[in-house]
């Protein structure tokens, strides 16, 4: 099964992909944080987008499509997987499709997050993770159990994301809304959009999900 979860920033993409993909033995596939790999590891690709990632604005087109081309050959995608991030554009979409139908597969599912933007921004400005074992926290939502502490690997070191803060999170916003807003029409159309309630918290929000793959 090929889903996507599409969402503007912080709509909780990341946090249910992992929870959906371990559940049903599907690769989550994110262009941010493959990206973000790539801007640590000081790669050609990760000096390129490093800039622009920190700008809130959408790396480009071909960067992203080689980057998902890669992915979706290895072994791990063979029993499906999820897209957290990608497409973001049209053209990002269409190559998709391009790509899929090479091997006789199309989209299955597009999960539009409803949510709103006060409490995107909110979210954001919240978020942190370990840095040993990447679990992720926020501070309105989900504190560490005890100050200071990972819950999972009690490591004491967490970190923010650098396009974390309410600026960059706004222009991130903007983006969404006039290049990836846009594809709606485009899932509509192919009969494979759904839409949930993103406010709603976390367990419930994974409930839905996997209601509509289990349809
Ligand atoms: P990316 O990493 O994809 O960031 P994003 O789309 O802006 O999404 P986020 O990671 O901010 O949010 P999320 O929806 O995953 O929310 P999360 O689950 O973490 O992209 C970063 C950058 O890379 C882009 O700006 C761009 O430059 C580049 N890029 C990436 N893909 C690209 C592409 N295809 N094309 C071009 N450029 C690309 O949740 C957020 C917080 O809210 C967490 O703390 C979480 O605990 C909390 N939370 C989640 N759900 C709930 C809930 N239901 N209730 C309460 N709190 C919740």
């Amino acid at each position: 099964m090929i889903i996507i979860l599409f969402g503007p920033p912080g709509c909780g993409k990341g946090t249910q992909a992992s929870f959906i993909a371990k559940e049903n033995s599907y690769a989550h596939l994110s262009t941010g944080d493959m990206l973000r790999e790539a801007v640590k590891s000081k790669t050609e690709t990760g000096l390129k987008a490093a800039k622009i990632m920190e700008e809130g604005k959408l790396v480009s087109d071909e960067i992203v499509i080689s980057i998902i081309k890669d992915r979706i050959e290895k072994k791990d995608c063979e029993h499906g997987f999820i897209l957290d991030g990608f497409p973001r554009t049209i053209a990002q979409a269409k190559e998709l499709d391009n790509m899929l139908s090479n091997n006789n597969i199309t989209v299955d599912l597009v999960i539009n997050f409803s949510v709103n933007d006060e409490v995107l921004l909110n979210r954001i400005e919240g978020r942190f993770s370990c840095s040993g074992c990447g679990t992720g926290f926020n501070d309105e939502t989900k504190m560490p159990r005890e100050d200071g502490i990972c819950d999972v690997c009690k490591g004491n070191n967490f970190i923010r994301r650098k396009d974390d803060n309410r600026e960059t999170a706004s222009k991130r916003l903007e983006a969404y809304n006039k290049e990836t807003l846009p594809l709606l029409p485009y899932y509509k159309d192919k009969e494979v959009l759904f839409s949930i309630d993103g406010l709603s918290n976390i367990e419930n929000v994974t409930k839905e999900i996997m209601s509509l793959i289990q349809k």
